[in-house]
C-alpha cells in the first residue's frame, strides 16, 4: 500500500470535523462529507476556530493554519471520495446505517482505499461484511475532540490485512497519535472501560445517591478526571453514550451493562448534551454573573 495522500471523512459532527482538521492540519488534501449541509457550515466554523487557538497559542503559524483551510474541501456528494486513499467513517453510531454506507463506499472508491471507521463500539468484522473488500477494513477510533486528544484505538477486524494495519497506523502517527491495538469485541479497549463508568454515575443520580454536582465533583476531584462523568456524557453526546451501552449489552450479554433508565429518558427526551444545548446539565442558561462582595 502507497503513503496515503489523500483523505475522505464522512460525517461532518464534532468527531468527523476534529479529523478533518487533523488531516489538513497535517499537510493532506481533505474531503468532508455530510448530507446535512448545515452540519458542513457548523464543521467549517468549528475548524476554523479550532485551528485558531492553535495558532494563538504559537503552536501552528498564521500561515500553516490558513494553508491548513484551503486543503479542506466540504461536500454532500460521496462520489468527491472517488480518488482518496483512505475514507475515515464518523456517522451516527447505528450498525445498519454505517453498513448502508460502507456498502456504498466500497462501489465509490478506488479498489485499493480503506475504508476506517470511527465507531466507538461497533463489530469492525461486521461492517466489513457488507463490503468486497473486508482486508482493507479496519477501526480508527478518535478520542473526542480529536485535535486534543493523544489517543487513537485500532481495531482490527477478522480480515483486516498487515498491509492497511500498518498504513492506518502510520497516519495515526503522523497526526502525532499514540497508538493502542484492541481485539473485535463490542466498546474495544476505551469505552469497555469508560461506558460503564458513565451508565453507572447515571444510576448514582438515578437512585438519589447525590446530586449531579457532587457526583461530577467527586470524580473530577477524587479521582483526578478533567470532566465528571456525567459532563463527559454531555460532552460526547447522550446519544453515543446510549448507543454504546447498547452495543455492549448486546455484544457482551451481560445485564450489567444495561443503560440507566434516566440516560434513556433524556435522549427520549432530546437531551442530547451540549451539542443540543441541554443534557444533564443545562448549557442555555446565561452565566451567572458573580457581584463582587461590597468592601467593609
Ligand atoms: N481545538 C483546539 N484547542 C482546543 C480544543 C479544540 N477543539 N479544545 C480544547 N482545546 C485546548 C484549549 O485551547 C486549551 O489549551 P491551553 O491549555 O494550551 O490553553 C486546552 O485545550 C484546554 O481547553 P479548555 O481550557 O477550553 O478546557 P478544559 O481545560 O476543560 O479542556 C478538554 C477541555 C481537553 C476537553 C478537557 O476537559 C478534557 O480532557 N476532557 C475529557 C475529554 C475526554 O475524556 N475525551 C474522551 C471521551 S471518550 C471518547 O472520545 C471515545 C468515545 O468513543 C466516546
Ligand atoms: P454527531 O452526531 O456529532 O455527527 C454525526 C454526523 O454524521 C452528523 O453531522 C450527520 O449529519 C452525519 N451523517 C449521518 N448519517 C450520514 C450519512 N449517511 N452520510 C453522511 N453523513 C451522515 O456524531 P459524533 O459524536 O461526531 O459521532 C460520530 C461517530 O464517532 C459515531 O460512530 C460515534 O460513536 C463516534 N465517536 C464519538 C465520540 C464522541 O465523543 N462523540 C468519540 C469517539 C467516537
Amino acid at each position: 500500500m502507497d503513503e496515503i495522500q489523500a483523505i475522505g471523512v464522512v460525517g461532518g459532527g464534532q468527531m468527523g470535523s476534529g479529523i478533518a482538521q487533523l488531516g489538513a492540519m497535517h499537510g493532506l488534501p481533505v474531503w468532508l462529507v455530510d448530507t446535512d449541509p448545515e452540519a458542513l457550515v457548523r464543521a467549517t466554523k468549528s475548524i476554523s476556530s479550532s485551528i485558531q487557538r492553535f495558532v494563538s497559542k504559537g503552536q501552528l503559524s498564521q500561515k500553516a493554519g490558513s494553508d491548513a483551510l484551503r486543503l479542506l474541501r466540504c461536500t454532500s456528494n460521496l462520489e468527491d471520495l472517488s480518488s482518496v486513499d483512505i475514507v475515515i467513517e464518523a456517522i451516527v453510531e447505528s450498525e445498519d446505517v454505517k453498513k448502508r454506507l460502507f456498502s456504498q463506499l466500497d462501489k465509490m472508491t478506488k479498489p485499493s482505499a480503506i475504508l476506517a471507521s470511527n465507531t466507538s463500539s461497533i463489530s469492525i468484522t461486521r461492517l466489513a461484511s457488507s463490503t468486497s473488500r473486508p482486508r482493507q477494513v479496519i477501526g480508527m477510533h478518535f478520542m473526542n475532540p480529536p485535535p486534543i486528544m493523544r489517543l487513537v484505538e485500532i481495531v482490527r477486524g477478522a480480515d483486516t490485512s498487515d498491509e492497511t494495519f500498518s498504513a492506518t497506523k502510520a497516519l495515526a502517527e503522523r497526526f502525532g497519535k499514540a497508538v493502542v491495538c484492541s481485539q473485535d469485541y463490542a466498546g474495544f479497549i476505551v469505552n469497555r472501560i469508560l461506558m460503564p463508568m458513565i451508565n453507572e454515575a447515571f444510576f448514582t443520580l438515578y437512585t438519589g445517591v447525590s446530586t449531579k454536582e457532587d457526583i461530577d465533583a467527586g470524580m473530577k476531584l477524587g479521582t483526578n478526571h478533567p470532566m465528571g462523568p456525567l459532563e463527559l456524557a454531555d460532552f460526547i453526546g447522550l446519544d453515543v453514550c446510549l448507543s454504546i451501552m447498547k452495543v455492549l449489552h448486546a455484544g457482551l450479554g451481560d445485564s450489567k451493562y444495561a443503560p440507566c433508565p434516566l440516560l434513556v429518558q433524556y435522549v427520549d427526551a432530546g437531551r442530547l448534551g451540549r451539542k443540543r444545548g441541554i443534557g444533564v446539565y443545562d448549557y442555555r442558561k446565561a452565566p451567572e454573573v458573580v457581584k463582587p462582595k461590597p468592601s467593609l
